[in-house]
């Protein structure tokens, strides 16, 4: 394993496997049972048994297994899904039996599927094939097809400078090579361990030989680079032991199986000892690279630029700036580009000297460099076509991969602790590129013209890239305003989100407010409303009564769901009290003349008095409520403070 379905349209790739008789005695077999990678349109692939008919896979003949189904299943934003197919029931025999998958069409971007694990399911359940009866493929033993240095070198060439067709379906020659849209030397394919045959085909895919794909694979295989990675595990996926493993290994991800089926699972994660006040203080540091959840975030696939910027806005592009501040190609006017600089000192001197001068540098940078995009697409780009959705995305992909290429190649990821202090990640990204990925802030519309074609599967995405940064950059407590993360967009997403999936991410919401309440415990109170406390907005808690939210604590019991509202509340007011209300008056956080009246939304003294009652309703303790609303009589005199307590 895995079974690579790869190449033209029409592959099949088959594989035998042994069924002991006694394993089909007693027994109905009625289900095949399958996880794969890249099974990401309807009847993109077909199986068959032995000699029974193909079937192909799509929703009405596979049953995705876990939340994928309420994503749109396949078709749908997760890259790695599991299913079951229904079967007849004497397709398997005694002894020798043979599993084919076919490879039926691309769409112009894909060229296969990877299949993981298969197996066989009894009427009750139970699955056929022992775990021992697979191989898993070991890509350490992995060979290049060349071992001489002159192809080597040759195929080095060809990643770096052969002219590329866009696809099978389309003999339009694009002006990105290899080069442009992977990593710059190829380590992602290595890092992630693409096979030889995939590189290979994909080469003979953008119009190259087989000999020349072949070349390249053996560039790739022979560079000398970490490669903890496989292309189903999704880059930076948390999960717990990430930590243990060494800094160039993060970004292969916890793997495939920390995705969880259920958002609910995420519970005993969270709060390992009970629902504990400690675990949701302000002052503590959740670990997001380690707590698992229920949102598959995209895979190295889905990272790489459909459509190159060089492609989607020709010498725009080339000579604007923000090509100019990579590697200094092009016409623009910047006197300087992130690749020389990193280049011409060592890493550490580059990222550690500036501190001394009283700021990050490269953070800075960086950040001038993701303004550039918004100079060549500005926010009134009209999205016409899926072609233009995915020339903006592209771009913003373009610039999220290259961000990844540099922060690997110059070790750049494990500097959190001595650019912010020992409040911060020791493991973490400068920037807010990923956040800045998201189909929602490059505006591209919730709708056919979204990415995936669909509206579910954008806002997925858009949800999924923003947890990413929340994984990467969540400011390592140095918020400035919406950077790196737009906190209130964050929650209006989920619930967007959950709008459109009715698949309830609570506990993925009460992560992000936990990061919330810590991110902003930060010494800064809320007299400056950029960084400091924001009771009203990035540690809103009143998301957990909102009736928006409230039908996403479908899966949790009443009793655990008072108990964790009402840690979240006592800290959130623990803090809130330790400022006086002329700091949140000096904010713009609160407004003495004014009179609250409980609503929902609106200033902070309405959503006190609306999530009061709420949370009694919750079963949130009474006494507790009392001093939410003694606080928010020193903050609004004016208000009926009163008539809420009990
Ligand atoms: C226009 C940007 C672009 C260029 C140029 C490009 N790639 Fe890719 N590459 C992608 C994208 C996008 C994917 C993901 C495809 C998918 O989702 O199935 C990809 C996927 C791959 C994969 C994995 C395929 C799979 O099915 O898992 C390999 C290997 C690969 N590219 C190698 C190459 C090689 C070799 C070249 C040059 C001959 C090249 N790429 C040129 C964008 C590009």
């Amino acid at each position: 394993m895995p079974i690579e379905v790869l190449g033209p349209a029409g592959t099949i790739v088959s594989t035998s496997f042994n069924v002991p008789s006694t394993s089909l005695q007693n027994v109905t077999i009625n289900r095949l049972w399958l996880q794969i990678h890249a099974l990401n349109y309807a009847d993109k692939g077909s199986v068959q048994i032995n000699n029974g008919a193909w079937i192909n896979l799509n929703n009405t003949t596979a049953l995705v297994q876990g939340n994928a189904a309420r994503y749109g299943g396949i078709g749908g934003p997760m890259a790695t899904l599991k299913m079951t197919v229904a079967i007849p029931s004497n397709l398997l025999m005694a002894g020798q039996n043979v599993i084919r998958f076919r490879f039926n069409r691309t769409d112009g971007v894909s060229m296969g599927f990877r299949v993981l694990r298969f197996n066989f399911m009894t009427t009750t359940g139970q699955m056929i094939l022992p775990a021992t009866a697979f191989q898993w493929e070991d890509p350490s033993t992995w060979q290049p097809p060349f071992s001489d240095i002159t192809n080597i070198t040759t195929g080095e060439r060809l990643w770096r400078t052969a002219s590329l067709i866009k696809s099978p379906l389309s003999n339009t020659r694009i002006l990105a090579r290899c080069t442009d849209c992977h990593a710059q030397d190829g380590r992602d394919l290595k890092y992630f361990n693409y096979s030889n045959r995939a590189i290979i085909e994909r080469s003979r895919f953008h119009g190259l030989t087989t000999t020349q794909g072949m070349q390249i694979a053996s560039y790739i295989r022979t560079r000398n680079v970490p490669n903890p990675g496989r292309p189903w595990n999704p880059p930076y996926q948390p999960g717990p032991g990430l930590d243990s493993k060494p800094v160039s290994e993060w970004a292969a991800g916890a793997g495939i199986d920390w995705v969880l089926d259920r958002d609910i699972d995420a519970l005993p994660y969270i709060f390992p000892n009970g629902i504990a006040q400690e675990t949701v203080a302000t002052t503590g540091n959740l670990n997001v690279r380690e707590i698992p959840i229920a949102m598959q975030l995209p895979d190295w696939n889905q990272w790489l630029p459909k459509i190159h910027p060089k492609d989607a806005f020709g010498t725009a592009f080339i000579n604007h700036n923000l090509n100019k501040k990579y590697a200094g190609e092009g016409t623009g006017s910047a006197t300087w580009n992130l690749r020389a600089r990193l280049t011409s000192s060592t890493s550490l001197r580059y990222v550690v000297l500036p501190v001394f001068q009283g700021q990050s540098q490269f953070e800075v940078e960086l950040g001038d460099w993701r303004t550039e995009r918004t100079r060549l697409i500005p926010a009134q780009f009209s999205f016409q076509s899926r072609e233009d959705s995915e020339r903006v995305y592209g771009t913003a992909l373009w610039q999220l991969v290259k961000t990844w290429e540099m922060m690997q190649e110059f070790n750049l990821e494990g500097f959190g602790l001595i650019l912010y202090g020992p409040q911060a990640e020791a493991r973490t990204w400068y920037t807010d590129m990923a956040f800045m990925a998201s189909p929602f802030m490059l505006k591209i519309p919730n709708s056919h013209l979204g990415i995936g074609g669909n509206a579910l599967s954008n806002e997925y995405l858009s949800n999924a890239w923003y947890q990413l940064q929340l994984v990467l950059n969540h400011s390592n407590r140095r918020p400035f305003n919406t950077y790196p993360i737009d906190w209130a967009y964050v929650y209006g997403k989920n619930k967007d989100l959950f709008e459109r999936s009715r698949d309830p991410q609570i506990m993925r919401h009460l992560i992000w407010l936990i990061k919330a309440f810590q991110t902003f415990d930060n010494g800064i109170g809320p007299e400056n409303q950029f960084s400091g406390w924001r009771p009203q907005w990035s540690a809103d808690v009143n998301t957990l009564v909102h009736w928006n939210f409230l039908p996403m604590w479908r899966d949790v019991p009443a009793q655990t769901r008072a108990q964790i509202m009402q840690v979240m509340l006592r800290c959130w007011l623990q803090k809130s009290r330790e400022f006086l209300p002329g700091q949140y008056y000096a904010g713009k956080v609160a407004d003495p003349t004014q009179a609250p009246r409980a609503f929902y939304d609106g200033p902070l003294g309405n959503k006190m008095m609306w999530m009061i009652p709420q949370f009694r309703t919750a079963g949130v303790d009474g006494q507790l409520l009392n001093e939410v609303a003694d606080w928010g009589q020193t903050l609004y005199p004016l208000g009926d403070w009163a008539s809420l307590k009990r």
